[in-house]
């Protein structure tokens, strides 16, 4: 039987990047930031002068792209050619970016055997939109992590201040409704919950309460 994945998928903000850290520390898993490569893809497209919706150049960008994940004291950073680009990935722009190379359906399948790649001894934790639907539709736990536009705003806003940036509400909460319209409502793997995931609303719920509900439902599953 194949290596275990545990899928988490969800809109931004809803707390899966800080779950799925959690969940491939305590279970000694490999962690898989689907995110971070549609926006290392946006982010290289942009420097060769590629427009977002040029999907040829982009399926060739895709199959090239040279992307790597280094495991360092404070986190998981994202090197592109060498070069250091974990936090040019995170900004808002990167993010709409990152969804716009995303409904691109030959893009998409282009990056399948890179994710694929990642399912490995002793198991997998996989972040993203389409884990548990498309990229590992075998996943042996499917989890699908939600909270409320307004709660993911705010959640925005206080990471962007304790960073020491300031950050406006109001502009957050259109940009994340905006991303979420895009995934949602793309033709191909669109953002929703797989038939047999266990849904968590996290919009009332602390990180400590969604990683400990996040374990019971493997524990349950393997
Ligand atoms: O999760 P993150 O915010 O880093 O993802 C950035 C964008 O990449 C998402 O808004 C989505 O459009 C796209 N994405 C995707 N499928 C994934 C992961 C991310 O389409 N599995």
């Amino acid at each position: 039987s194949k290596p275990i994945v545990i899928a988490v998928d969800g809109p931004g903000g809803a707390g899966k990047g800080e779950l799925t850290k959690r969940l491939a520390r305590s279970l000694g898993y490999e962690l898989l930031d689907s995110g971070a490569i549609y926006r290392v893809l946006a982010y290289a497209a942009r420097k060769a002068g590629l427009a977002l919706f040029d999907e040829d150049s982009l399926v060739q960008e895709a199959l090239v792209v040279n992307l790597a994940f280094e495991p360092q004291d404070d986190g998981v950073h994202v090197i592109l050619n060498g070069e250091d680009v974990s936090l040019a990935i995170r900004t808002e722009e990167a993010g709409a970016n990152a969804s716009k190379v995303a409904v691109l359906p030959r893009v998409r399948q282009a990056l399948l055997a890179r994710q694929r790649d990642f399912r490995q001894e002793p198991g997998l934790v996989a972040d993203g939109r389409d884990m548990g639907t498309v990229v590992f539709p075998d996943a042996q736990v499917k989890i699908f992590l939600d909270a409320s536009c307004e709660v993911r705003a705010k959640r925005r806003v206080l990471q962007l201040e304790s960073s020491g940036k300031t950050a406006d509400y109001a502009a957050i909460l259109q940009e994340i409704t905006e991303r979420d319209e895009r995934d949602r409502n793309r033709s191909v793997a669109p953002l929703k919950p797989a038939d047999d995931a266990v849904i968590i609303d996290s919009s009332d719920m602390t990180v400590e309460e969604v990683f400990n509900k996040a374990m019971e439902i493997v524990k349950e599953k393997l």
